[in-house]
């Protein structure tokens, strides 16, 4: 079947995290994604992590699918040629290199649009201009100045950083939105454009929810759903809420049968405001609902704390499966805290293609999760990540080198 992005040539000169998972999604969509790197190393995250000796790594592995790979010294004249070679032919150059970097190689904007005026160049920085604007930045860097690390943990405890790769990859995801919107226009205006996402802007944006509160908490001086209120102290910028909701609907972590052993023994539970009367009669707390504390939504806010120990006393008595099958029966919003070991095992992720087990030459057998977004008439289907260079004689053949002009160019380690 065809895919939405089909016809679509990306030169691809990311690496690590961030930019891979942006090109990653592309190729997912059916674009034709090149990567370039240095010979030798390649992509640093090849090396990094290594689980098999001399293997390319999960780390590696995990965020390159659908991809070719060609080596490149975009730093020697001849392979700067090649290099130009691309630019014409691509449609959306993608790097997340250093500020400046690609300048440096001599890619400006402006020569890339002499070579290429409808060439899209889309890059991940980890600010945008400003004072920052020069830094190097890594994941948990953009996490701490994007707002995340002093918004997450508890009051009691210092900022803390996710799991959730939302510096990375989330900006990725940014990114890709941005260069499929450019391409749209594109086909409006004849002409490329600069792409930019920053990894700080990236967070926020996924953090917005705690600006809001940030001004709330400027107006009122109190944040009633957190958990500080109403016995502990608010100072002046949105403090760490625990598990608390980012929402209107209360919630918090509940421990279950079992979690005196098993570390994700336990349940997020929501009490949601229609679902307050199955709450009450599931948990056996009837009484609640004519007990004027616990009325309304507004009255139970200063007894949250209460209130969820006492719903813990009886998730405690119940798996945190069983909670789920109880609970979705009366509609009350809940999930279990699943481990990744539970996740890989999870026969419905497997069917959706969101957990996909990928055959590599070299490492054998291995998990990846597979394209989270699901196009009904662009299919992904996830192919293997490429070897280092595993597709240099193709791609310079397209390019119309011969096979003597190939290996002269390995001879003189351009490629
Ligand atoms: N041929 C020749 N040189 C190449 C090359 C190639 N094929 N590919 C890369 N290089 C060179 C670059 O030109 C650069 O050289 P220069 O510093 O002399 O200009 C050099 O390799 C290193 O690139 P750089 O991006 O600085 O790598 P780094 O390992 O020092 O830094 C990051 C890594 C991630 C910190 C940095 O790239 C960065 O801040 N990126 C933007 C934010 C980002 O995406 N961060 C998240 C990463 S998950």
């Amino acid at each position: 079947m065809a895919k939405a992005l089909d016809g679509v040539r990306i030169l691809d000169f990311t690496h690590v995290q961030s930019g891979p998972t942006c090109t990653q999604l592309l190729a997912w969509f059916g674009a034709d994604v090149i990567k370039v790197e240095r010979a030798g190393e390649g992509d640093i995250t090849r090396g990094q992590l290594r689980d098999i000796p001399d293997v390319d790594s999960l780390y590696f592995t995990m965020l390159n699918h659908n991809k070719r790979s060609i080596t490149i010294d975009a730093k020697n004249p001849k392979g700067k040629e090649v290099l130009e070679k691309l630019v014409r032919q691509c449609d959306v150059l993608v790097e997340n290199f250093a500020p400046g970097a690609l300048d440096r190689m001599g890619f400006t904007w402006e020569r890339i649009q002499e070579l290429n005026p409808k060439m899209i160049v889309a890059s991940i920085k980890g600010f945008g201009p400003g004072p920052y604007q020069d830094c190097k930045v890594y994941e948990n860097v953009a996490q701490c100045a994007g707002g995340a690390a002093s918004t997450t943990g508890f009051d009691d405890g210092p900022p803390l950083v996710t799991g959730a790769q939302i510096g990375d990859s989330g900006t990725g995801l940014h990114l890709a939105l941005g260069i499929v919107c450019a391409l749209y226009q594109r086909k409006a205006t004849g002409r490329g454009q600069k792409v930019d996402a920053a990894m700080q802007d990236g967070v926020l944006n996924l953090c917005r929810v705690k600006l809001r509160d940030q001004q709330r908490l400027d107006r009122t001086h109190v944040l009633e759903e957190y958990p500080q209120y109403p016995n502990g102290h608010f100072g002046e910028a949105v403090p760490r809420a625990g598990n608390a909701s980012g929402g209107g609907q209360p919630g918090w972590i509940l421990k279950c049968k079992g979690w005196e052993n098993d570390p994700n023994a336990y349940i997020y539970f929501i009490t949601q405001a229609p679902v307050w009367k199955e709450i009450c009669k599931v948990i056996g707390r009837e009484e609640w609902l004519t007990d004027p504390r616990y009325a309304t939504p507004k009255a139970r806010l200063p007894h949250l704390s209460e209130i969820f120990d006492e719903i813990e006393k009886w998730t405690m008595t119940k798996t945190k499966f069983e909670a789920m099958e109880i609970l979705n029966e009366y509609d009350i919003p809940c999930g279990p805290i699943l481990s990744m070991k539970e996740i890989a095992e999870e026969p419905s992720l497997r069917r959706t293609g969101t957990v996909v087990e990928v055959d590599h030459p070299k490492r054998g057998k291995y998990l990846t999760v597979g394209n989270p977004i699901k196009l009904s008439d662009s299919p992904t289907e996830v192919k293997r990540s490429p070897l280092l260079g595993e597709h240099t004689n193709e791609v310079m053949k397209e390019l119309g080198y011969t096979a003597e002009q190939i290996e002269s160019l390995r001879a003189e380690r351009v490629i």
